[in-house]
């Protein structure tokens, strides 16, 4: 079954910036990997695909949420749509961007309370269960600044499962952690594929890529360079831009 379906998407911060006309589906319980160079567009498309960034023209669907640029919604409507789409997409970043302030517990309980409109006992027992999840049941009372890079960014995803989205998105998960803190998430996000969540991850880890991926999409200054399946990406692939990349990671 088809989750996210992109048709010739743009989104345009001036004459060359941006992302343009992609044109794309995501399967059910699929880890898509967005791979490209600095600049072509990963984030953009990831804050797209997650109701951040407005659209300038094509449609974005994503379960039963529908985007179209074109369709003469007001921009309240529009504006409606986006935190819906929000609400059923989790997004986990670079950063963690954890709440100092808050315990990991209390962390994960805020949107499920606040957005979601749980009650307090319902909220505690969804991060808490999500946080057992990632191994972090023995640090539920502990703030982020307590913890490692690699426990927060799973107490990060935990709080963005707590949300019990359709689709969950990273921004380069493991870009801040220390190498050996790495695999923790990148195991994390391999067991979530293995449950069957559907996830698109922006990421060099391309060991990781090749090995949980089923599919890989290249941007290309803003453009799609290829969408194919992680063994057609990594096995000799015939466009020159996709070998010049992976030769220069690593
Ligand atoms: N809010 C913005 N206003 C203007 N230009 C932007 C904005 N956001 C992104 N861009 C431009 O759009 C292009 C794509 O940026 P984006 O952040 O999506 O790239 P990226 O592939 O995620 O790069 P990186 O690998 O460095 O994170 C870049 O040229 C960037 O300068
Ligand atoms: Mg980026």
């Amino acid at each position: 079954m088809t989750l996210v379906n992109c048709q010739n998407l743009v989104r345009r911060f001036n004459h060359d910036a941006g992302i343009f006309d992609i044109t794309l589906n995501v399967e059910s319980g699929e880890l898509l990997v967005l791979a490209g160079p600095s600049g072509c567009g990963k984030s953009t498309l990831l804050r797209c695909l997650n109701g951040l960034e407005r659209i300038d023209s094509g449609a974005l669907t994503i379960g039963n949420i529908q985007l179209n640029a074109r369709s003469p919604v007001s921009p309240r409507e529009y504006s409606a749509v986006m935190h819906r789409m929000r609400q059923q997409v989790g997004m986990v970043f670079q950063s963690f961007n954890l709440f100092g302030h808050l315990t990991v517990l209390q962390n994960a309980m805020l949107a499920p309370r606040i957005v979601a409109g749980l009650s307090h006992e319902a909220a505690r027992d969804a991060a808490a269960h999500f946080l057992q999840k990632v191994g972090l049941s023995d640090r539920l009372n502990f703030y982020p600044g307590q913890l490692s890079g690699g426990q927060q960014q799973r107490a990060a995803i935990a709080r963005a499962l707590a949300m019990k989205p359709a689709l969950l998105l990273y921004d380069e998960p493991t870009s801040a952690l220390d190498p050996t803190l790495v695999r923790e998430v990148l195991n994390i996000m391999r067991q979530l594929h293995d449950e069957g969540m559907t996830q698109i991850v922006v990421t060099h880890e391309m060991r990781f890529a090749r090995q949980v991926a089923d599919r890989v999409l290249m941007l290309d200054s803003g453009r799609m360079a290829t969408h194919c399946t992680a063994e057609e990406f990594f096995q000799g692939h015939p466009d020159p831009r996709v070998t010049n990349f992976l030769a220069n990671m690593d």
